[in-house]
């Protein structure tokens, strides 16, 4: 199934709920998706089921995550799996493609990885973001090498929040393909009426957008991976 052919599905499927994912606050649900084209595993995250955050405007963070796969899809390295804003069994929220990560892989070994070029795309794509909760069980990495990412809701804050587990190239030169997507995603951003425009209307809040053309600018101008904030926990808790 293609991005685009797995969107339409989650989009238009009927939504059943099997089971309960995590004992978290947040009611995060696994989910199957199904049509006459065919049926995928799914996460549905109810706007209902969104516990309220101290630092977050309520009932947003599923358009946060919808939002994030927009960015994601702009710099064109997959980092999130196909998600879409619909109604559910639980009213509207968000629904995204379950991927099945490969069990051998050492997800804290990989955390810690420096070597890796998914992990530090996904690095350079939550400093965009503004990703405050990259957690080592937030990592899903594929068998072949791709790497994939989950839990994007507490993102997009105005002030920077960048909270995450991969720091390991803070204050070093981006790569040059790191350059060449956020070039293209500025380009993207800019394009006033642009599909990437109109998705992140739909999500974020004027000022929330701003920050994000301006954090893209500001990886522009200095071309290096930030550093944590002296005024905020930089690692997130539990880091798993
Ligand atoms: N799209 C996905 N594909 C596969 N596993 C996922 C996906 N989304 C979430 N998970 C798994 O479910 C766990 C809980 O989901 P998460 O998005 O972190 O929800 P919560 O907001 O409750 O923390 C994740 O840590 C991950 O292991
Ligand atoms: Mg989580």
């Amino acid at each position: 199934m293609s991005g685009a052919e797995a969107a339409e599905l989650l989009r238009t499927g009927t939504l059943e709920v099997v089971g309960r994912l995590t004992a978290a606050s947040n009611a995060t649900f696994y989910a199957t998706v199904s049509s006459p084209e065919g049926e995928a595993a799914c996460v549905y995250k109810p706007v209902a089921g969104e516990r309220p955050l101290w630092d977050f405007p309520d009932g947003t963070l599923a358009g946060r995550e919808v939002a994030a796969f927009a960015v994601s899809e702009a710099l064109g390295w997959g980092v999130v799996p196909p998600t879409v804003h619909r109604d559910g069994p639980f009213g509207e929220g968000m629904v995204q493609l379950w991927v099945d990560a490969d069990p051998e892989v050492d997800l804290v070994a990989l955390a810690r990885d420096e070597q890796s070029g998914p992990l530090r795309r996904m690095a350079v794509f939550d400093a965009v973001i503004n990703n405050s909760d990259r957690k080592i069980g937030h990592l899903l990495p594929l068998p072949g090498g791709h790497l994939h990412g989950c839990d994007h809701g507490v993102a997009f804050a105005e002030e920077y929040k960048l909270r995450t587990v991969l720091w390991q190239w803070q204050g070093e030169p981006l790569t040059e393909e790191a350059v060449e997507g956020l070039e293209s995603l500025y380009g993207r951003l800019e394009e006033h009426g642009g599909e990437l425009s109109a998705e992140l209307d739909r999500h974020l809040t004027a000022p929330e957008r701003y920050a994000l053309r301006r954090r893209v600018e500001l990886l522009l101008e200095h071309k290096v991976h930030p550093y944590p904030s002296p005024a905020w926990p930089a690692v997130p808790w539990p880091p798993v």
